[in-house]
């Protein structure tokens, strides 16, 4: 018989980068872990992925953008595992540009997919998801050190970030004598297919390669070096744990020294 009961955890955007990271952490660490992303094929081939590690992990396809979609996934997790001890609102978007030229489909979707998102899926959790009723609970928001200071070029996203950084402190607070803590984690450069991604964006807009904007962009981060998924997981598999009872409304950085605030 294992020690504690194995706990059950959601992760967003768990086939990718820092989600799959994530996913595969705390699935290592004892958790059954539910994920989502939009694409069918990546959450069933993920899926099979950990499985054939050995993990318990499972999954279903899951727009974060959709009330409907939140509602069913949620749900579905549940009727898998159980009650949600811990959720990792990790799915997010890259979005931006010269702010006067941004057309209101990008601001918009980034809003819905990195901010409103983490209000759906945490109301969602907190009620169907059984975690209000539960003595202890964690809720984490990979936010970003864009949600801390501003990104130029990247209005829609940095605000959607520090809307996350925002809600993180006030439901923390709200929460704090329940149990449950809630906290960000800020990535600052990780490398990921997101990050590809908007390298290729910003080599674009300035008319550069996108080697000139890697060593741009390292060159501000005072380790060096871009970040792994997995120092970003590792700082969620500590926030999981019971010592880290005591650490709530917070939004903490890995980023190589890029932000110290
Ligand atoms: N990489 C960085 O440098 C960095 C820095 C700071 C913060 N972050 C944040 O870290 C998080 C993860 O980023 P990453 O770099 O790991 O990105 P990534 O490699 O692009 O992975 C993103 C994941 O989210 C899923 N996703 C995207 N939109 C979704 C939606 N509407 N509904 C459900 N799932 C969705 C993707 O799968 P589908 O496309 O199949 O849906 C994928 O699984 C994001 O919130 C990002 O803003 C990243």
């Amino acid at each position: 018989m294992p020690q504690h009961e194995p706990k059950n955890a959601l992760v967003t955007g768990g086939t990718s980068g820092i989600g799959l990271a994530v996913t595969r952490l705390l699935a290592q660490s004892g958790h059954r872990v539910f994920l989502c992303a939009r694409t069918e094929d990546s959450v069933t081939s993920t899926v099979k992925m950990l499985q054939e590690e050995g993990l318990d992990v499972d999954g279903l396809p899951c727009d974060v953008r959709s009330p409907h979609d939140i509602d069913r996934f949620v749900r579905a997790a549940v009727d898998r595992y159980g009650s949600i001890d811990v959720l990792v609102n990790n799915a997010g978007r890259s979005g931006g540009g010269v702010t006067a030229d941004i057309q209101d489909e990008v601001w918009f979707d980034v809003i819905n997919t990195n901010l409103n998102s983490v209000f759906l899926m945490t109301r969602a959790v907190l009620t169907a998801g059984g975690m209000r009723e539960k003595p202890r609970g964690r809720i984490i928001n990979i936010a970003s050190t864009a949600g801390k200071q501003g990104v130029v070029l990247g209005a829609p996203y940095s605000a959607s970030k520090h809307g996350v950084v925002g809600f993180t402190k006030a439901l923390g607070n709200e929460l704090a004598a329940t149990g449950i803590t809630v906290n960000a984690v800020c990535p600052g450069y990780v490398e990921t297919p997101m990050a590809q991604r908007v390298r290729q964006g910003y080599a674009a807009a300035y008319g550069t390669s996108e080697d000139k904007i890697l060593e741009k962009f390292q060159a501000k981060i005072p380790l060096g070096r871009y970040s792994t998924p997995e120092e970003v997981a590792g700082l969620v598999g500590y926030l999981v744990t019971d010592t880290a009872a005591s650490i709530t409304s917070q939004a903490l950085n890995v980023c190589g020294g890029l932000g110290n605030f």
